[in-house]
């Protein structure tokens, strides 16, 4: 029998279009300071999170996106038309979002360091979408462009020392249509033994264990 925990785990399914009804931000300040229990491995933890709950800040954050397109020629090789379509679904999703993340994490400038800030927040970011999970609410965890654009960061106030790693947009599920699982491989086909002869030594495919 599986606990709450691997339950949770192995149920969750990345909601992209969720409900529009609105979460009380109490619960989302409540995961997000249960979240923060993930671990880190700098001074302090790296991570920060800025948040669009009304729909005036869903239409910033939606401008800033545009914006963002636009000054890096994201949409360039499309049709007026298929831009049009693709901000019409973007303006779609987007406005009828609950609530919306912007999470970033500490840059240090040195390889190990950001490395690890990155590693923390991303597990920070799994325990966000889990804790939500628990309480029906969907996540999906986009890494669209603008993450990478240091104007878009800074429309939001976000400091010079920080990257986005991504965006998480929040809202309740319907339980009956929940996506299908996206097909894990089987064990054998990733987990390796050390081998002394530097090969990739995996296990038995055979084997029930590792299916
Ligand atoms: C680092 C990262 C970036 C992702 N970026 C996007 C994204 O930009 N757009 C999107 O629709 N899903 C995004 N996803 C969600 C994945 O597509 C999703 O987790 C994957 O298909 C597996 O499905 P599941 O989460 O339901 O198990 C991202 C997930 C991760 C971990």
């Amino acid at each position: 029998m599986m606990s709450e925990l691997e339950s949770i785990i192995t149920s969750r399914r990345t909601i992209r279009i969720p409900k529009s009804d609105p979460i009380d931000l109490e619960r989302v300040y409540d995961i997000l300071k249960k979240a923060s229990f993930a671990p880190y491995h700098s001074k302090v933890e790296p991570w920060s999170v800025t948040i669009a709950s009304t729909l005036e800040e869903h239409q910033y954050f939606l401008k800033c996106v545009f914006e963002s397109y636009e000054r890096n020629q994201i949409l360039a090789d499309y049709s007026d038309e298929k831009v049009k379509k693709i901000k019409e679904a973007y303006e779609k999703v987007m406005l009828h979002t609950p609530v919306s993340l912007i999470v970033a994490t500490d840059v240090f400038q040195d390889e190990k360091k950001d490395l690890e800030s990155i590693c923390a927040t991303s597990t920070f970011i799994q325990n966000i979408q889990l804790l939500a999970w628990q309480k029906q609410i969907g996540a999906v965890w986009r890494t669209n462009p603008y993450i990478l654009d240091d104007q878009f960061r800074d429309a939001f106030g976000i400091a010079a020392s920080k990257r986005i790693i991504g965006t998480v947009h929040l809202g309740y599920f319907d339980p009956d249509e929940v996506p299908e699982p996206k097909k894990r491989r089987p064990l054998h086909e990733w987990i390796g033994r050390v081998d002394e002869t530097r090969e990739f030594s995996t296990y038995a495919a055979n084997d029930e264990r590792f299916k």
